[in-house]
């Protein structure tokens, strides 16, 4: 044993020879010398809001965009004669026809998301400040008993079946995925065979296939799970017959699951999801599977949100009733993630697999206006209005064999290299991992 866990770590100690890390804020002054906006960078956000405005009009089945007093703000509204159907438990009140969004922010942000990993791994805990005693134990179901993990043995232990020790997946390693929401809606169209031929699939907490494979198909790459589904892994396992989907945990590994995987055992792996944070907009799975999917897929096709007028958000396509939350506010969020080319939507209305999002930002405009809202962000990141403001963003120097990712495709190569590697010598790449992350904002 010995002996074994020596050579593991040689192993590691010449394959992750030098681990440098470094904080920066949003506002580091090394990334972007001026604050000061050019004619260009106005002119580039102005361009999106333009293009952003005809794109929700063309494709968004009655909604409208406007752009708000600054450069950055944008309103998508509902037409006047919605009838929301939503109340907020705590006051009771219906929810808005209108919803405003930070275009800057939402540009900014998921391109970090396309370029970040989003599974929890060891390399990412060791190399926080703190990381086991600041933020490993919030990760853990009744962390704050573990006194911030001042055995650090035990919190290691806790975390072991779900903690790899580098990210498994990496950006553009997929070139087509389908995420897969559970609303009712789904039974009025047969996607299934239009699903099963993506290369990834999505799926979220119990969602079954089985006797639904004619509507929601029966691949299944990925399964996100919510606290709840993540309690009854057993159960969870049982949906995929291959027993192979990849589950991914958006809250705290509990004693209860780390028992299910020793002794059910359960053989699928399991990770923990580390996302980036996007406010209020965006608590639910549905996003969290976005962003997961955006995190290591080219293409990111949604399947099964509420999101055709006349929605009925209450229902799944397996039972009944479910409690919805904000079913408006997340249309429009998820409209405006297709307006900025993230994803693109396919529900009962919008039905043909081939159907062109018209107006959506071109690539040019789509980095030009990130370029600009980068800067802006930065001086409006000063203030308290930005909810990522209080967010770091981690760089991360991890010398790695090559080895370790020669097996991934050549988009995936090339994104790397541009995104994310140095060449230091021919084995051996600096990768330059960048970290968003929302447990630590606050
Ligand atoms: C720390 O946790 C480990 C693993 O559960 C346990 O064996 C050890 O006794 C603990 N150490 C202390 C000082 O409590
Ligand atoms: C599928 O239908 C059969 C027969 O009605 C039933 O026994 C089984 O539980 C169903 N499976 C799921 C996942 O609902
Ligand atoms: C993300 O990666 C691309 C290369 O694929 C690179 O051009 C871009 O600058 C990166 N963005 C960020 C925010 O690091």
């Amino acid at each position: 044993m010995r002996v074994l866990q020596l050579g593991l770590f040689l192993a590691l100690a010449s394959g992750f020879a030098a681990i440098s890390i470094y904080i920066t804020g949003l506002s580091d002054p090394f990334v972007y010398p001026s604050y000061h906006l050019t004619d260009e960078d106005t002119q580039a956000l102005l361009s999106l809001h333009d293009t952003f405005q005809k794109c929700v009009t063309a494709n968004g089945l009655g909604l409208k965009a406007t752009r708000g007093t600054d450069y950055c703000q944008t309103t998508i509204s509902f037409p006047s004669d919605t009838i929301p159907k939503w109340r907020d438990p705590k006051t009771g009140e219906l929810e808005a026809l209108s919803f405003d969004f930070n275009l800057c922010e939402a540009v900014a942000t998921w391109e970090q998301v396309r370029n970040s990993t989003t599974i929890l791994t060891k390399e990412f805990i060791d190399s926080l400040p703190n990381g086991w005693e600041e933020y490993a134990w919030r990760r853990i179901n009744k962390g704050i008993q573990l006194n911030h993990c001042e055995n650090k043995t035990l919190c290691m232990e806790k975390l072991s079946l779900v903690l790899p020790e580098t990210p498994p997946y990496f950006p553009s390693q997929f070139r087509r995925c389908a995420v897969i929401g559970n609303s009712g809606d789904l039974l009025k169209t047969k996607f299934g065979n239009e699903i099963d031929g993506y290369e990834v699939v999505i799926r979220e907490n119990g969602a079954p296939t089985q006797n639904y494979t004619d509507y929601v198909g029966r691949k299944s790459t990925f399964r996100l799970l919510n606290r709840g589904s993540a309690k009854a892994l057993d159960k969870v396992v049982e949906l995929d017959e291959q027993r192979k989907e990849v589950l991914i945990i958006k809250t705290t590994v509990h004693d209860i699951m780390n028992k299910m995987i020793r002794e059910v055992p359960i053989k699928n792996p399991v990770y923990l999801m580390l996302g980036a944070s996007f406010g209020s907009a965006a608590k639910g799975t549905g996003l969290k599977a976005l962003e997961f999917a955006l995190s290591m897929c080219d293409s990111v096709d949604m399947y099964g949100f509420t999101v055709d007028p006349g929605y009925k958000e209450w229902t799944r396509y397996f039972s009944e009733s479910r409690q919805g939350h904000t079913p408006l506010h997340g249309r429009a969020y998820y409209q405006m993630m297709e307006c900025l080319g993230l994803i693109k939507i396919h529900s009962p209305m919008r039905a043909d697999l081939n159907r062109v999002v018209k107006w959506v930002p071109s690539h040019h405009i789509i980095r030009a206006a990130r370029i600009a809202s980068e800067k802006l962000l930065r001086r409006v990141g000063a203030g308290s209005e930005d909810p990522l403001a209080a967010c770091s963003i981690i760089k991360k120097q991890v010398k790695r064999n090559l080895n370790a990712v020669s097996k991934l495709r050549k988009a995936a190569l090339d994104h790397l290299r541009l995104c994310c590697w140095e060449a230091s010598n021919p084995m051996i790449y600096k990768i330059i991992r960048l970290f968003t992350f929302s447990k630590l904002c606050h």
